[in-house]
C-alpha cells in the first residue's frame, strides 16, 4: 500500500495548528504530533499520536505510512538533538519529503542562538539526503499579540526598540498556507529554501496606525533603546542566550538591515501576503482593552 499520510510536529502549536486545520479541510490523513494528548483538538482525517522529540524511542512508528513530514519545535535546551531525531526517524520510515520551520537568519555558525540552531538542523537535514524544504519566516506578525498587544490594551502604547526600521513581518496564516502547498505538492518544492515576508517592509510607526485604524483608538509606538529593551527582558527573567538572540533582531532591523521583501508567499500562494492592515482587523479583539 502506498504510503499517503503526513506526519506533522508541532501540531498544538500556532502554526502547527493552522496547518491541522487546512489539512482537516482539505481531507488529507494526517498524523499529528503531542506531548500531550490533552492539547489536541478533535479534526476529521487527522489522528493524533504523543511523542516526545527528545526521546527517539517514542518515534518509532510514529511516522509509519507517511510519505511527508511538518518539522517544527520551540527551541528549548533538547531543540537540536531533538530536531535530529526526527530526521533520523523519518530517514528509518523511508520519508520522501521533509518541510523543516526554520529561522529568517538561520546559519549554524551565527554567534546568536536561535539562528544558531535552526542552522544546525538544516545543515544537518540536507546531509541525510531526504528531499527536504525550508521554511524561514523573517519575522511574524503574531508576535505582537504578546507583550505589544498587553500594552495596547493597558496605555495605548508599546514599546520596541527598532526606531524607524523596517521589517516584512509575515503573518502565521501565510506560513501554514505555503506549508500546506509543500507538503501536498512536494516534487515543485523538493530541496528549496524560502524566506517567508510579507509583500512590503513596515516599521512600528506603520504597525500602530494600522492598530489604531482597526481599534478605531489612536495608539502610539515608543521607540526605545537596545539597552532598555534588554533591562526589560532580563526584568522578565528571560534567559541570556535568548536576550542577545532578540537583541540582535532588533539591531538588524534600527540599522536597516531587514528591509528586504520575498515574493515566495505570493508566488507559492498565488496571491497577495497578508498584510499588516489584513493582521490589525483580524485581530482587533485582541488589542482593545475592557474598559
Ligand atoms: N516568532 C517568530 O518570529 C519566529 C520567526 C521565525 C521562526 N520561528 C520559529 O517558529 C517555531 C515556533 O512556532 P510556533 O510559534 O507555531 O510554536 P508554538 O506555538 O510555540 O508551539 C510549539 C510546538 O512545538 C511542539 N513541541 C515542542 N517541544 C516538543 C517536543 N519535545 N516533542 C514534541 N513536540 C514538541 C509543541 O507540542 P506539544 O506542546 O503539544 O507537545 C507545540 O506544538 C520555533 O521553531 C521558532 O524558532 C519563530
Amino acid at each position: 500500500m502506498e504510503n499517503k499520510r503526513i506526519a506533522v510536529f508541532g501540531a498544538t502549536g500556532k502554526i502547527g495548528s493552522e496547518l491541522i486545520n487546512r489539512l482537516s479541510q482539505e481531507k488529507v490523513e494526517t498524523i499529528a504530533v503531542t506531548r500531550n494528548l490533552n492539547k489536541a483538538t478533535p479534526h476529521r482525517f487527522i489522528k493524533w499520536v504523543q511523542a516526545d522529540i527528545s526521546d527517539i524511542q517514542s518515534l518509532n512508528t510514529v511516522m509509519e505510512n507517511s510519505k511527508a513530514v511538518f518539522l517544527l519545535s520551540s527551541p528549548g535546551p533538547d531543540f537540536v538533538e531533538g530536531q535530529k531525531n526526527v530526521i533520523k526517524a523519518a530517514k528509518q520510515s523511508g520519508i520522501k519529503h521533509l518541510v523543516k520551520l526554520s529561522s529568517g537568519a538561520a546559519d549554524q555558525n551565527s554567534a546568536f542562538y536561535i539562528p544558531r540552531i535552526h542552522g544546525v538542523v538544516e545543515d544537518f537535514l540536507i546531509k541525510q539526503g531526504i528531499p527536504y524544504t525550508l521554511l524561514r519566516p523573517m519575522g511574524i506578525m503574531q508576535n505582537w499579540l504578546g507583550e505589544i498587544a498587553e500594552n495596547v490594551k493597558k496605555e495605548q502604547k508599546f514599546y520596541e526598540a527598532t526606531g524607524a526600521g523596517k521589517r516584512a513581518h509575515v503573518d502565521l496564516r501565510d506560513i501554514a498556507e505555503v506549508a500546506f502547498k509543500c507538503l501536498t505538492e512536494p516534487e515543485k518544492h523538493h530541496n528549496q529554501v524560502y524566506s517567508l515576508s510579507s509583500d512590503v517592509a513596515v516599521n512600528y510607526y506603520d504597525v500602530a496606525e494600522a492598530i489604531s485604524k482597526a481599534i478605531h483608538k489612536k495608539v502610539t509606538y515608543i521607540p526605545i533603546s537596545l539597552d532598555e529593551a534588554r533591562q526589560e527582558m532580563k526584568r522578565n527573567g528571560m534567559p541570556s542566550a535568548l536576550i542577545e538572540t532578540f537583541i540582535s533582531y532588533d539591531a538588524a532591523q534600527r540599522n536597516g538591515e531587514t528591509e528586504m521583501v520575498t515574493d515566495c508567499v505570493r508566488t507559492i500562494l498565488g496571491k497577495p501576503a497578508r498584510t499588516i492592515e489584513n493582521f490589525a482587523k483580524d485581530y482587533a479583539d485582541q488589542f482593545r482593552s475592557l474598559a
